[in-house]
């Protein structure tokens, strides 16, 4: 045993730890009102913590209804004067601008993006802001070709879009909001996540920095009660956010026959489903890709491993060798492959559901796994021996929490796989293109990946059905949403 250990530690990686210094994090943070940094009307702040050690990262302004009431007047007044009358192809000038100054901030953007989430730098550097430049990018493309997009002769904007994201992908999920609806004419009241606020104002200060007109982008922070004074307020003509199914719905009773438009992104429970004849080692990756990118905090994450029985001892077995390989801790190391659950309370949560798996019956496995002392940290976890009925098959765990499943034939595998009430994404590994195409034609998903898995592109409409909600973010089903046809 101790030599085992011995052999281990000359294996292991010395730290790699990207430098936090090209940030610089104020004390405190303001509500963006109007294109300027303004302190909320109470004066009430809240703490943003990084989670990977607890430590307080700044105070920032909590805004309160009469916070979000100037902060749509801002809007209102913006869109009135400046944005909803101004050509397209000045718009996406401002578009552009972003896009670039997104592209030449992105380390100090990746680096604050980790310190305030916990994701692992190589995710933020390579994955989040890179997107969402790309999402600047593309939709500045739109900005003047709206006519030609296939709504009518002269599409016109909605008006006020009020926008509530989540945690997981704070930087990400605000220009998966901003972007199309900035290109369409419409003004912006974005309400971020009450863990992870300082990257949309960072973005606010690069919207600063691109000269946009003051008024057209304002973000009000705060926590739930925030977001619901934006849902609620009679000046904003459309709502967009993407969170849980729970708030989702509370969201659709309160826009319920006012007249405000709604697009809802919630949650998942996506089955990754793994044929006989699907090349191991990159099915591997793809499982892995599908439940421990982020860990696991991402809405269309493949929570469920279907696999073919034929197989699943060879596929579960190659799992564990790779689980056995990934390296948790330090967010900023650019070795890390898991980094911090974003908060006590998502911690509660994962802990709850997999004690629950437990409880159940199914069988639990962690790779041999040192946690930090200090921070909220999660062991990739596997659970084999799952039933349908499972709280561990049905419930999202948002977690890097695996629940293995097996199946014998496609129409079983059909069946487990829409054996949810959520329909966001799936995943289907086989070496077979008409397989491909006969599950895609039967998984009830918004998303089917073929032979990959968690891939994303500005370009490429994504949403759910049933309790994942509905309408479509992305590509030109995206643009949709924010225009009058
Ligand atoms: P949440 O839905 O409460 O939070 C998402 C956003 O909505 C945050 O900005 C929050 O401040 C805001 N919000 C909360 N209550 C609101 C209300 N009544 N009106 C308007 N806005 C409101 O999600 P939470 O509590 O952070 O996570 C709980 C679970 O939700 C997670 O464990 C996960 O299962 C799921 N979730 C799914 C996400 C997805 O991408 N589909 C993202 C975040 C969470
Ligand atoms: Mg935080």
């Amino acid at each position: 045993m101790q030599g085992e250990l011995a052999a281990q530690a000359e294996w292991d990686y010395a730290p790699a730890p990207e430098s936090r210094d090209i940030v610089s994090i104020a004390p405190e943070y303001g509500l963006f009102i109007d294109g300027e940094f303004v302190p909320a009307a109470d004066g009430r702040q809240f703490a943003t913590l990084n989670p990977a050690t607890e430590e307080p990262l700044a105070q920032v302004a909590d805004a309160g209804e009469a916070d979000v009431d100037r902060a749509v007047a801002a809007a209102r007044a913006a869109y009135e004067r400046v944005w909803g009358p101004m050509p397209g192809a000045e718009r996406a000038k401002y578009l552009y601008r972003i896009a670039r100054l997104l592209q030449e901030r992105s380390r100090e953007f990746a680096v604050l993006e980790s310190l305030d989430n916990g994701k692992p730098i190589k995710e933020s550097r390579d994955v989040d802001i890179p997107l969402a430049a790309a999402h600047f990018f593309y939709h500045a493309g739109w900005a003047d070709k709206l006519e030609h997009a296939g709504f009518g002769p002269s599409p016109r904007p909605l008006g006020v879009a009020g926008q509530v994201i989540p945690w997981n992908f704070p930087l990400l999920m605000a220009a998966w909001k901003l972007a199309p609806a900035l290109a369409a004419g419409n003004t912006c009241v974005l309400k971020p996540a009450e863990t992870t606020p300082l990257s949309a104002l960072l973005l606010a200060e690069v919207c600063q920095q691109a000269g946009l007109p003051p008024g057209v982008l304002n973000v009000t922070t705060g926590a739930g009660s925030t977001g619901a004074a934006l849902v609620s307020h009679p000046g904003v003509d459309k709502i967009a956010f993407t969170g849980s199914t729970e708030v989702g719905k509370e969201i659709q009773r309160a826009v319920a026959g006012t007249g405000k438009r709604l697009t809802l992104e919630l949650g998942g429970k996506a089955a990754n489903i793994v044929f006989d004849d699907a090349p191991v080692e990159g099915a591997v990756e793809g499982i892995v890709n599908g439940i421990f990118f982020n860990q696991g905090h991402v809405c269309c994450a493949g929570s469920r491993l279907l696999v073919q029985e034929s197989v699943a001892d060879a596929v579960l077995g190659r799992l564990r060798d790779r689980l056995g390989t990934l390296r948790l801790g330090d967010p900023l190391d650019k070795n890390t492959d898991i980094g911090a659950i974003n908060s006590r309370q998502q911690l509660d949560k994962i802990r709850a559901l997999s004690d629950a798996g437990e409880a159940e019956g199914a069988e639990r496995w962690s790779p041999p796994c040192q946690l930090p002392d200090r921070g909220y940290w999660f062991p990739p976890t596997l659970f084999t021996g799952v039933s349908q009925s499972h709280r561990i098959a049905q419930e999202e765990i948002f977690g890097p929490v695996l629940s293995v499943l097996t199946f014998r034939t496609p129409d079983e595998a059909v069946a487990k796989a829409n054996n949810t009430p959520y329909g966001l994404s799936a995943g289907v590994w086989t070496e077979k293109g008409s397989r491909i195409l006969w599950m895609a034609q039967r998984l009830r998903a918004g998303v089917v990946w073929a032979n990959t898995y968690n891939r994303f592109d500005p370009t490429s409409p994504f949403g759910g059905y049933r309790e994942s909600g509905f309408g479509r973010e992305g590509g030109r089903h995206g643009l949709a949403a924010y225009l009058n046809a």
